[in-house]
């Protein structure tokens, strides 16, 4: 990718326009953060309910106090440590900021992304001053894109989306969501697992992540049902796989499978994902998306290891499969 495509779309940005740019986790949809019509005109193109906060992209070495109003030393510590990387930090905002970044929430999602496409354009932006509001680049609920064509595939080409194309994202699943914004009552509060794990937070800020209460914010990537392709998504143990599979085709039923274990399986379409938490993250979403376009009515999942190495895998598993609960009994009854 030339400089000239990078100055290009950091002028879109500026100019109020909509940006589909790579980082290392997913695919985000741009604009700028402080222009109130360009991030209504992200909620517009996904589809998504505009009470939701929308994570602020920030340039490797930007300014926090321009947008945190009390910066935590743990803040400061973890971004020391991770960043640029895939950890967004929730803080509180500095009143500037506009309602619709912030979902009109007294705090603010802060990243720096590590994707070198994502670094050029935020340090082209505003002369690295700026924030960049985005959200996946995807319609509301749907799989993340972890392609360019993948968010083509998103929008259409009549959306008016610029895309810079910077590859496959190598993580493959959302940033690690950590708030930092209730210390003192709550200490540091998971919101989305990721890629960034809570023992490596925890070894940097000196305590453990814990799970949200019911206190805690709302976040569109912990809906109960996100991340879904459009056929159904079961997930099923390994033990169980192959009579199912049978099972299913015996009663002539399409099915699609996604899985890591070495299996001589009936279904129509598979894909195989490794056996490692890192690999298995960076190929699952285009994965559901291949085994989306295929014929099939249901798409199996392979259960995944359970351990903490897994949390975030498994998170997004979970939340893809929502609300297919007794699907597989009712396709064998049909
Ligand atoms: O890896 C990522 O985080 C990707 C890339 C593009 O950076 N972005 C992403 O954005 O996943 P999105 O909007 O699909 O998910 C961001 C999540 C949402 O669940 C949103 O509700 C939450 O972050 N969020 C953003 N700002 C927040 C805030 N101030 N308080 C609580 N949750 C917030
Ligand atoms: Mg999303």
């Amino acid at each position: 990718m030339t400089e000239q495509v990078i100055l290009d779309a950091a002028a879109t940005l500026e100019a109020g326009g909509l940006v589909a740019f790579p980082t290392e986790t997913v695919y985000g949809l741009g604009a700028d953060a402080e222009n109130p019509a360009a991030v209504a005109s992200i909620y517009a193109a996904k589809g998504r309910p505009n009470d939701h906060p929308v994570i602020v992209h920030v340039a490797p070495g930007a300014d926090l106090d321009y947008w945190v109003s009390d910066i935590p030393d743990e803040a400061r510590q973890l971004v020391a440590a991770f960043w640029p990387g895939p950890l967004t930090l929730i803080l509180k905002r500095h009143a500037h900021i506009p309602d619709a970044v912030s979902g009109g929430q007294d705090t603010v999602g802060l990243r720096c992304p590590s994707h070198p496409v994502a670094m050029a354009l935020l340090s082209a932006f505003k002369g690295g001053k700026g924030g960049v509001a985005a959200p996946s680049a995807n319609k509301f609920g749907n799989v993340s894109p972890t392609t360019a064509q993948h968010v083509r595939d998103e929008f259409g080409p009549d959306a008016g989306i610029a895309v810079l194309d910077g590859g496959s994202s190598q993580v493959g699943i959302e940033s690690t969501i950590l708030d930092l914004s209730r210390l003192a009552t709550h200490g540091p509060v998971l919101l989305r697992p990721g890629h960034i794990s809570a023992t490596q937070i925890a070894a940097v800020v000196g305590a453990m992540p814990v799970a949200p209460d019911a206190s805690a914010p709302r976040a569109s990537g912990t809906l109960e049902s996100h991340y879904a392709p459009k056929a159904p998504v079961a997930l099923v143990a390994t033990a169980q796989l192959d009579a199912l599979l049978n099972a299913l085709a015996d009663k002539g039923r399409r099915v699609a499978l996604i899985h890591y274990s070495p299996l001589l399986t009936r279904a129509a379409a598979q894909h195989a994902l490794p056996e490692d938490p890192a690999g298995y993250a960076h190929g699952i979403y285009a994965a559901l998306r291949a085994m989306d376009r295929t014929d099939a009515e249901l798409i199996l999942v392979e259960t995944p290891p359970q351990d903490d190495n897994w949390l975030g895998v498994n998170d997004r598993l979970r939340r893809s499969a929502y609300g297919s609960a007794g699907i597989v009994e009712r396709f064998l009854q049909a």
